[in-house]
């Protein structure tokens, strides 16, 4: 690792997305629970960080303050017209001046691109290169820049629209990412000019330029998956697959059983430990964690979720943000929980609703349980005792306590706390009047036994 170079990364998110027909800009459109814009940065600093700035259009406070939300340091800038990649670049320009050995520059619509490929590109210019550019080979070369190879060099790059017929054939693309040398970076972006089909400042002219100036430049390998810009909805949901793809076989390689892992959707940063088996369709949203040896069984949901060693949750749970389920614990089928801690051992099996509420270690909450945790205008504490009892088809009205080992009778609405080891029972007594569905029939339906009123058969 080159600890010993300093880095700058410039991040193009000025975006147009028009073609994504969306009120939001396209770099705050998520794949797996995270921003196009989190994922560049992420692989930004998983590829050893340095300084971060974000190059947005005018009125994109929102695509600064999702930057700084993965990178707290991020210095934005803003382009007001948009003239191109260089032109965008050179918004950063008082960033590169601040001398960084490295300049990498990443475009915020290309969410797939890995860290250990950006620090390829670090390696070629700490191994004397003063441009390096990613290049792949697309099943469709059309549109995108070419890059002009003499034996080993790169030479230049021509875009699409200015390529001779003869230049188009090339099959080797730029993938748009870029690194270059920092001392060279600002010497090399000033000479870049809008001479083109386009009239815009390109950067890729970065490489004839640094040519001409007696430097050298290389073109990288990768596979087109790391290189995909997103500019509609369907390469949105093409990038989804192939970040799924890749997440299901981080999982499976740490050391996780998914039984039918191409139904499991994972976050970008779910965390998955050892000998967790995940069943078919699991759903899970951001900030999970699921610790060694749990079990999550089909068809469940969980978002914002800590499960912890050995606990079974589902089939059919949803476990919303700040549900804790503790080691060995379990959430059954129907069974929703939020902002609650489920505590080691206890035991939430079927069909209830659990949030705003502590359910004490051993406790056993019975079918269709519900803490009333919301008066209309703010929520409220259930604290479930260890150890307790809780009748099925109770109603918890919070704030309200059960203490430890303490039962709940079926049926009951709890209003007021119940002490440790007490029975509570909140619920109509029972009524028994003998004999009168019988006398009811004889009324109503004239002496016929139960059996002749109901059509016999
Ligand atoms: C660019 C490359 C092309 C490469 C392709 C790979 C240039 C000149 N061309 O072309 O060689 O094959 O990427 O996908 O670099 N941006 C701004 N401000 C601007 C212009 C662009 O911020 O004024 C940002 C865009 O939001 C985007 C990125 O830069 O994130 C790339 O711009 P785009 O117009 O998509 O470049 P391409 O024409 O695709
Ligand atoms: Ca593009």
């Amino acid at each position: 690792m080159p600890t010993h170079r300093t880095s700058l990364a410039i991040v193009l998110a000025a975006g147009e997305g028009t073609r994504m027909r969306s009120r939001r800009p396209k770099v705050l459109h998520a794949l797996a629970g995270r921003s196009l814009l989190g994922h560049v940065i992420a692989a930004i600093r998983q590829a050893g960080g340095g300084a971060v700035a974000v190059v947005v259009g005018p009125d994109h406070a929102d695509v600064v303050a999702e930057a700084r939300t993965h990178a707290p340091d991020a210095e934005a800038f803003v382009q007001d017209e948009r003239r191109g990649t260089a032109h965008a670049v050179l918004a950063a320009r008082t960033a590169i001046a601040c001398g960084a050995d490295d300049v990498v520059i990443v475009f915020g619509d290309t969410p797939l691109i890995r860290p250990q490929t950006l620090q390829r590109l670090k390696g070629a210019l700490a191994a004397g290169a003063a441009v390096a550019v990613l290049g792949f080979r697309p099943r469709d070369p059309t549109g995108y820049g070419r890059l002009l190879m003499d034996g080993g060099s790169l030479t230049a790059i021509r875009e699409d629209r200015d390529a001779s017929a003869q230049e188009r054939t090339i099959g080797l693309c730029n993938g748009g990412l870029m690194a270059l040398d920092g001392r060279q970076a600002l010497a090399i972006l000033e000479r870049i000019d809008d001479r083109n089909a386009k009239n815009e400042f390109y950067l890729t002219d970065a490489v004839a330029i640094a040519r001409a100036m007696g430097l050298t430049a290389v073109a990288i390998d990768v596979e087109e998956d790391e290189v995909r810009g997103i500019n509609t909805r369907a390469q949105l949901a093409e990038a989804e697959a192939v970040l799924q793809r890749r997440l299901r076989a981080a999982a499976l390689e740490a050391g996780a059983t998914l039984v039918a892992p191409e139904t499991v959707f994972l976050a970008a940063d779910t965390v998955i430990g050892r000998d967790v088996v995940i069943e078919p369709n699991v759903v899970f949203g951001p900030g999970c964690v699921v610790e060694d040896e749990a079990v999550i069984l089909a068809f469940s949901h969980l978002q914002g979720a800590h499960v912890g060693k050995g606990a079974s949750v589902g089939p059919f749970a949803r476990l919303r943000p700040g549900a804790r389920i503790g080691a060995r614990a379990k959430v059954g089928n129907f069974v929703e929980v939020k902002a609650a801690a489920i505590e080691a051992g206890a035991k939430v099996n079927h069909l209830s609703y659990i949030g705003n509420a502590t359910v004490g270690e051993g406790a056993n909450v019975g079918a269709g349980t519900i803490t009333c945790n919301y008066d209309g205008s703010a929520k409220h504490h259930t604290e479930i005792g260890k150890g307790a009892f809780i009748g099925s088809n109770s109603s918890l009205v919070a704030p309200v306590t059960v203490g430890d080992g303490a039962y709940v009778g079926s049926g009951s609405v709890i209003t007021r706390d119940v002490p440790a080891d007490a029975l509570a029972l909140g619920r109509a007594q029972q009524v028994v009047r003998e004999g009168w569905a019988a006398r009811w029939r004889r009324i109503r339906l004239g002496g016929k036994s139960k059996h002749e009123a109901s059509g016999g058969a």
